[in-house]
């Protein structure tokens, strides 16, 4: 049997972390970074080999998580380890960090090598459905964003249908790309404790969520025609406004809210947190390329690993 191989992108999500669990829309992005999945015949059970790069202590303490995801994915194809012994290696160049869809990347990969490995010839959807019930078990009430970014790639609205409907995914054409400093607060955080604590909360105050929810619907309007319009500056001030909510809902912390001050010296358009939250990276809104390397430097000398990158455009 061939050995399948498999890839998923790392995302970024620039608006609506968190509001889009609730049913809220949100606009996230593939970025270049991704891992690549091997599956191949194994000698024993299931012998999992992870030379992914890392951010310092990501693997150890998402050890049970990543376990969780690959014993998911084995139960959807049906694989009896035993009598189907595998060897699945994760390599490939985004670095795993909270935040960057590490775990969604993991899941749609190895989903993409099973189906290559056993020849199954699924469609996206389909590698879409196994990766989000990966993510699923790996860390709890998942909205499907990241799975939906890791497995399409591009830049994409979406929308998660409640109560069993389907969610609404919109491939984005934008006029210009968005050049984006991501920036790494060092922190591994589990993203289902931020999410059932934000549930916990907004139980306790649900006036309170319903004006910042609907303060984020109006505000996505905003943001999907200023993205698709590629008006950097709008989106910048928006991307501000989102991360104040995000205060609100209370997954900030020290070390992002150091990444968006050192940012904003360096002339950050906007930033904010994305993903989880209370940890993991932000991402920081630059005109251009020389802009996000100067912005990229003031995050730097503010003691934060900062990469640039460019989403929703072709590389010119
Ligand atoms: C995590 O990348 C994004 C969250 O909104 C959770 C989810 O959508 O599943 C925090």
């Amino acid at each position: 049997m061939v050995a399948g191989k498999g890839v998923g992108f790392g995302k970024t999500i620039l608006f609506g972390e968190h509001f889009v669990v609730y049913g809220l829309p949100a606009i996230a992005s593939a970025i270049s970074g991704h891992t690549l999945a091997t599956v191949e015949g194994g000698k024993n059970g299931i012998e999992f080999v992870d030379k992914r790069p890392q951010v310092e202590g990501y693997k150890e303490t998402k050890k049970g998580e990543i376990a969780r995801e690959i014993d998911a994915l084995v139960k959807y194809f049906k694989i009896d380890p035993a009598k189907t012994p595998l060897k699945i290696t994760l390599a490939g160049n985004l670095v795993c960090a909270s935040g960057v869809g590490a775990s969604a990347a993991l899941a749609s990969s190895v989903a993409r090598a099973l189906n290559e490995h056993f020849c199954l010839k699924m469609n996206d959807e389909k590698i879409n459905e196994a990766a989000y019930e990966a993510e699923a078990a790996g860390s709890g009430t998942p909205s499907g964003i990241d799975n939906t970014c890791s497995t399409y790639g591009g830049m994409i609205s979406f929308q998660k249908g409640l109560k069993g409907g389907k969610n609404k995914i919109t491939l984005l054409e934008v006029k210009k790309p968005l050049f984006i400093v991501m920036a790494s607060s060092g922190i591994t955080q589990e993203t289902k404790g931020v999410v059932a604590d934000v549930r916990a909360q907004r139980e306790k105050e649900p006036q309170k969520y319903e004006k910042i929810f609907s303060e984020y619907t109006a505000l996505f309007g905003k943001a999907l025609e200023a993205v698709k319009k590629g008006n950097e500056r709008k989106v910048g001030a928006l991307m501000d406004k989102n991360m104040e909510l995000l205060r609100q809902i209370n997954v900030s912390c020290k070390e992002i809210e150091g990444i968006i001050s050192a940012a904003k010296k360096g002339g950050a358009l906007g930033a904010k947190l994305t993903g989880t939250g209370r940890g993991g990276l932000a991402i920081c809104l630059a005109a251009d390329k020389k802009g996000a390397e100067k912005i990229a430097a003031a995050v730097k000398k503010g003691g934060y690993e900062a990469t640039v990158t460019q989403v929703g455009g072709k590389a010119k």
